[in-house]
């Protein structure tokens, strides 16, 4: 009796801090014992979240997969996706393309939709582009359930190819723009060249919902 006792305390009290510490879902230990690491990450909490990966010596560990970030499932709908692609001095004229369910934006592309904007063409020496999507909006509109992506291509207008730019992720509140905590990945990017909107893809961004967590993975192209 008292052993489920104990049992239900633990399962009650180990979800409630997870939640506090998103970023530690993935519990990140190495276990000798395979069958213990699967079973972890099968945990409601982990489940599709967290990675299995192997140990140096022996066993598995249920870890974060690299350039992701976990945020609470109920801060989400506070909050908006700005994906944010950077070009140096040296550097003229970015263009890119970013598409989230049907929309596509960026110089020369087809559309915004109800959940993706565009902050404008920038032809600029070392300038910036921006754009902004309302993911958990889309999710409660029923576009989207257990994942989505946000697809980015980018190219340098009319010229050679002039090199590599800087791409980053990351959620602020709608309210006034505050940035939400360790929720924001970056990443070098390999743009193409083209006259027309891009479609030369440099990442993608995955976004996984779990039970209580949602994972935001950059993986560049
Ligand atoms: C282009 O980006 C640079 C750097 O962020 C910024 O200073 C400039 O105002 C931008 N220009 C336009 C037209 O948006």
């Amino acid at each position: 009796m008292r052993c489920y006792f104990v049992f239900f305390l633990l399962a009650s009290v180990v979800p409630i801090l997870a939640q506090h510490a998103s970023n530690d879902v993935c519990p990140n230990r190495c276990n000798t014992d395979r069958t213990l690491s699967d079973r972890e990450c099968d945990h409601p909490v982990t489940r599709s979240l967290c990675a299995v990966e192997e140990c140096e010596d022996n066993g598995y560990s249920c870890s974060m997969p690299g350039n992701s970030f976990m945020i609470s499932n109920n801060q989400l709908s506070l909050l908006e996706f700005v994906i944010e692609y950077t070009w140096s001095p040296e550097q003229r004229d970015l263009d890119t393309s970013t598409r989230f369910l049907d929309g596509n934006v960026g110089f020369s592309c087809s559309s915004a939709n109800d959940y993706l904007d565009f902050g404008g063409d920038n032809t600029s020496k070392g300038g910036t582009e921006v754009a902004v999507i309302d993911v958990e909006k889309a999710r409660q509109d029923g576009k989207w359930e257990d994942s989505t992506a946000i697809i980015s291509n980018a190219g340098w207008f009319a010229s050679d190819n002039q090199g590599g730019a800087q791409m980053k992720v990351y959620l602020r509140r709608k309210s006034d723009g505050g940035l939400a905590e360790e929720a924001s990945v970056s990443d070098r990017i390999n743009p193409g060249t083209q006259r027309t909107c891009s479609p030369h893809n440099v990442a993608t961004v995955k976004i996984i919902r779990g039970s209580l967590h949602t994972r935001v993975t950059l993986e560049k192209a």
